[in-house]
C-alpha cells in the first residue's frame, strides 16, 4: 500500500512513519511506498520500503496532489497549525487547518474520478480532530453524540473540516475516519504554541532537570493520551471497516481522563518541586473550554483500545523519547 502523511514531520507524523518503517505493514498489508510531506521536507527515514521526503503548503492544491499520487491507500492528514497559534492568528487557522482540509479532499476527488466509476477504492484519510472542537468544560462527561461546541478558532476548524470530510467520504471521493485526539502527554522535544503544551512540560521538563510554569490549579482536569496510543488509534482507523460507521465518521476514542495533581503525583517530590505555580489567564481561557471526559462508548465498540494510566504513559516517554529529547536540547 502507497502511504502518504501530511505533516509527516511533525511530532505524530514522524512517530506513525517511525512505526511503518519499524513494522513493514499496516494491518497485515505491505507498505510498498511511503511519502513525507511537511511546510519543509521532513528529514530522510530509513525504512524497508522508498520513502519520499516533499516540502510544501496543504493549502496548495499543485503541492498537495503531487504528494498524493495515484494508487495512495493512505493518506493521514496531520497538517495544522495548533491551538494557541490558530487562536493568534486566525487567517493562517483558517489557511492551514480549513482551506488545506478542503484542499485534501480536492486532491483526493481529483483521484477518485476513477473510483466513482468502480475502478478503485478511493483513499482513506485520516484525520486528526481534537477535544478542541467540543465544548462543556471542567464539568463534561461527553456521550458520543455530543454536540460540537468549540470555544475557540481550531475547534470550530476542526470541527468543520470533520463535517466536510464526512460528506467527501459520502460521495466517495474519499473514505475519511476523525480521530478527536485528546490532549497528547508526554510530547518530546521544547514547549510549543498549542495551548496545552504545558500538560505535557510539567512532566517533561522535571524530568530534564528543568524548571516548568504551571498555569492552572492541581484540581485542573484534561482528557489525555500517550503517543503511543495515538498512534494505536491511527493505525486502526486505517484499516477499520467503515461500513459500521456509516456517515458519522467522528470518533471520540477512550483517552484518560486525569487531574494536574494525579499527573504531578507520578513524579518524585524533587521533580515536582521543579513545576512552579503561576496562573494564566489567556492559557487557562482556551484549555478551561475543553471538556474533561468522554464516554468513548462507540470507539471501545469499534475496537480502539483505552489509554492506559499516568505511570505506563511516563514509562513509554522514558523509554522512547527522554534520551532523544535530552540530546537536542544540548542538555
Ligand atoms: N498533539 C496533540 O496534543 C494533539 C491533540 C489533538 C489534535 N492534534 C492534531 O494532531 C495533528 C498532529 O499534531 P502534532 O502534535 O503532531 O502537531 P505538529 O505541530 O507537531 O505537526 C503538525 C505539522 O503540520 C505542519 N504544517 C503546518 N502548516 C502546514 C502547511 N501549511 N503545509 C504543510 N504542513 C504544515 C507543521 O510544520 C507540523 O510539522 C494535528 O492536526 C493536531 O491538530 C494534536
Amino acid at each position: 500500500m502507497q502511504i502518504t502523511i501530511l505533516g509527516g514531520g511533525g511530532f505524530l507524523g514522524r512517530k506513525f512513519a517511525e512505526r511503518l518503517a519499524a513494522e513493514g505493514h499496516l494491518g497485515g498489508q505491505p507498505v510498498t511506498s511511503l511519502v513525507l510531506f511537511d511546510l519543509a521536507a521532513p528529514r530522510p527515514l530509513a525504512a524497508p520500503f522508498p520513502v519520499t521526503c516533499l516540502g510544501g503548503d496543504v493549502a496548495s492544491l499543485a503541492d498537495v496532489s503531487a504528494a498524493i499520487p495515484p494508487g495512495t491507500s493512505l493518506v493521514v492528514h496531520l497538517a495544522a497549525v495548533v491551538s494557541a497559534a490558530a487562536e493568534a492568528d486566525f487567517d493562517l487557522g483558517m489557511r492551514v487547518n480549513l482551506h488545506g482540509t478542503l484542499t485534501v479532499i480536492e486532491a483526493c476527488r481529483k483521484l477518485a474520478g476513477p473510483a466513482i466509476h468502480g475502478l478503485a477504492a478511493p483513499p482513506r484519510v485520516l484525520f486528526t480532530s481534537s477535544v478542541a472542537s467540543f465544548g462543556g468544560g471542567q464539568a463534561a462527561l461527553l456521550p458520543d453524540d455530543a454536540r460540537q461546541i468549540p470555544t475557540n478558532s481550531y475547534g470550530a476548524q476542526k470541527a468543520a473540516a470533520e463535517l466536510l470530510l464526512q460528506d467527501a467520504s459520502r460521495k466517495g471521493f474519499l473514505d475519511a475516519v476523525s480521530i478527536r485526539l485528546p490532549t497528547v502527554i508526554v510530547r518530546p522535544g521544547r514547549p510549543n504554541k498549542a495551548a496545552s503544551s504545558f500538560f505535557s512540560a510539567i512532566l517533561r521538563e522535571p524530568l530534564l532537570g528543568l524548571e516548568t510554569p504551571l498555569p492552572v490549579g492541581e484540581d485542573f482536569r484534561v482528557w489525555v493520551c500517550s503517543p503511543r496510543r495515538a498512534v494505536d488509534w491511527l493505525f486502526h482507523a486505517a484499516v477499520m471497516e467503515t461500513a459500521p460507521l456509516g456517515v458519522d465518521r467522528g470518533i471520540n476514542p477512550p483517552g484518560l481522563a486525569v487531574s494536574v495533581g494525579e499527573m504531578l503525583a507520578a513524579l518524585s517530590p524533587a521533580e515536582r518541586a521543579l513545576v512552579k505555580r503561576e496562573p494564566d489567564a489567556a492559557i487557562a481561557g482556551i484549555v478551561g473550554g475543553w471538556p474533561a471526559e468522554f464516554t468513548a462508548t462507540r470507539a471501545r465498540a469499534l475496537g480502539f483500545t483505552p489509554q492506559e494510566g499516568v505511570p505506563q504513559i511516563l514509562a513509554a516517554f522514558r523509554e522512547d523519547d527522554l534520551a532523544a529529547t535530552r540530546a537536542e536540547r544540548g542538555l
